[in-house]
């Protein structure tokens, strides 16, 4: 089965060292599993949602890559640290996501900044984000700086192991979840039944 992996990439120019981290990221993924992967950038979309207040009012390009967004296997979401958060129109982006459409689904959260002091951002501004959907973030992040990179590429031995450390710690939990998310769908197509150990209808007897 083919990964379809979407990257989001909160950063506002181009050249972009973030975009730069998600594609190195994304191609570190390929190496492990079979995917198919595409990028959603906030500095090409951003003219064309800012200041809307609901989706309805968004033109055809921003409804294809929310619903990217929300269809994909696994994300893989990365911005710039703007004031010690991601940036504006990072968060506004996700303001259009459906609430329950990334319930579950494997994330990897990223960022880049001017210095190395922001590294937690990953764990105080991007975690409790995509708790709020109820998705499932996996559970090494990367945090990149601006002397990590030489011209928008990396150049730097510490964080090209960090991400290969992220992603080989994601790549097994990316593993198992698609693979009981097919075992469900075959369940609810009547393609298998349930097996008794993970019927979740048994009762759970307690020790009396
Ligand atoms: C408006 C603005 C605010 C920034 N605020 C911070 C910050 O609070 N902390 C930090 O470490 N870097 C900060 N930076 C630096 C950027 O996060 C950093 O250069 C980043 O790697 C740029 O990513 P990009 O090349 O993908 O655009 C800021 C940059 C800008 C333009």
């Amino acid at each position: 089965m083919t990964v379809k992996i979407v990257g989001v990439t909160g950063s506002l120019q181009s050249p972009s060292k973030t975009i730069t981290l998600v594609e190195e990221i994304i191609a570190e993924l390929g190496r492990a599993l079979p995917i198919e992967s595409q990028i959603i950038r906030v500095d090409e979309l951003g003219p064309y949602f800012a200041g809307a207040l609901s989706r309805s009012e968004l033109p055809a390009d921003i409804e294809l890559a929310l619903l990217a967004i929300e269809t994909a296997d696994v994300l893989v979401v990365a911005s710039p640290v703007y004031r010690a958060s991601f940036t504006g129109l990072f968060k506004h982006l996700f303001d259009f996501v459906d609430q329950y459409a990334l319930v579950d689904m494997p994330i990897l959260l990223a960022a880049t900044g001017g210095s190395e002091r922001h590294a937690l951002i990953i764990e105080h501004q991007f975690r409790p984000l995509f708790g709020f959907f109820q998705a499932l973030t996996l559970p090494l992040g990367v945090y990149a700086h601006d002397s990590d990179f030489t011209n928008y590429r990396i150049t730097s031995a510490r964080l090209e192991d960090r991400l290969r450390k992220a992603v080989g710690k994601a790549v097994p939990l990316i593993q198992s979840h698609l693979a009981e998310r097919e075992e469900i769908e075959r369940t609810l197509a009547g393609e298998r039944r349930i097996s008794e150990e993970v019927d979740p209808r048994k009762p759970v007897r307690l020790l009396s």
